[in-house]
């Protein structure tokens, strides 16, 4: 998450004028999850941040983002759930960041509350990054906005997954572009 990215999410929640949480797939450490935090503590609403928190393909042991001081030695797994409450309890967020730990999808199938902003940062497989979109997309309700993070329209420069479903959100139908900031992408519910 680069810094003009979180500017810009942090800009978007300030911004919303339809009711209901913030919600993101993918937190990690919680980088992105202060940018929308602090703002949304500013504006009275509550952020979820959902991860298993197991990583990501490029997380685990031998790949290329493995880092050794989050990794469970005793039972073979990444955990980032530590590191992800040390860095809301330092930005005196607690109160406004709500941790959902579990896998994304099927929590998106059983979700009941409609979402102001939803933003998409969670796995990139394309079975991952589709089932995230098919899950989610849906809760964001009417005039609320869909962000999708690590967007990049030429395989050159990255995986395809993120893309792919930025497509399937603007030919839906249910989703207008609104903005681009470096990888992530804005669209709005219509
Ligand atoms: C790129 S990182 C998120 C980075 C974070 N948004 C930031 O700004 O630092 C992707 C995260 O998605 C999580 N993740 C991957 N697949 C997931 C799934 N199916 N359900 C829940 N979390 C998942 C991983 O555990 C990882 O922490």
């Amino acid at each position: 998450m680069a810094v003009d990215e979180g500017e810009a999410l942090a800009r978007h929640v300030r911004a919303l004028n339809v009711p209901g949480p913030v919600l993101e797939i993918g937190s990690w450490c919680g980088r992105s999850s202060v940018y929308l935090g602090q703002a949304a503590r500013d504006e009275g609403r509550m952020v979820f941040a959902l991860d298993h928190h197991r990583g990501s393909e490029e997380h685990q042991l031998g790949e290329g983002y493995h880092d050794p001081a989050l990794y469970d030695g005793d039972i073979g797994r990444v955990d980032t759930l530590g590191a992800f409450r040390r860095t809301l309890h330092d930005a005196g967020l607690d109160h406004t960041v709500v941790a959902l730990v579990g896998p994304s999808e099927p929590i998106g199938r059983v979700w009941q509350t409609p979402l102001s902003l939803l933003f998409i940062d969670g796995g990139h497989a394309m079975a991952t990054a589709l089932g995230d979109y098919r899950a989610w997309a849906g809760h964001v309700v009417p005039g609320g906005v869909l962000a999708i993070h690590d967007v990049f329209p030429d395989p050159k420069d990255g995986g395809r997954p993120p893309y792919e479903i930025w497509k399937l959100a603007v030919a839906s139908g249910l989703f207008e572009t609104i903005e681009r900031v470096n990888t992530l992408e804005f669209l709005r519910r219509v």
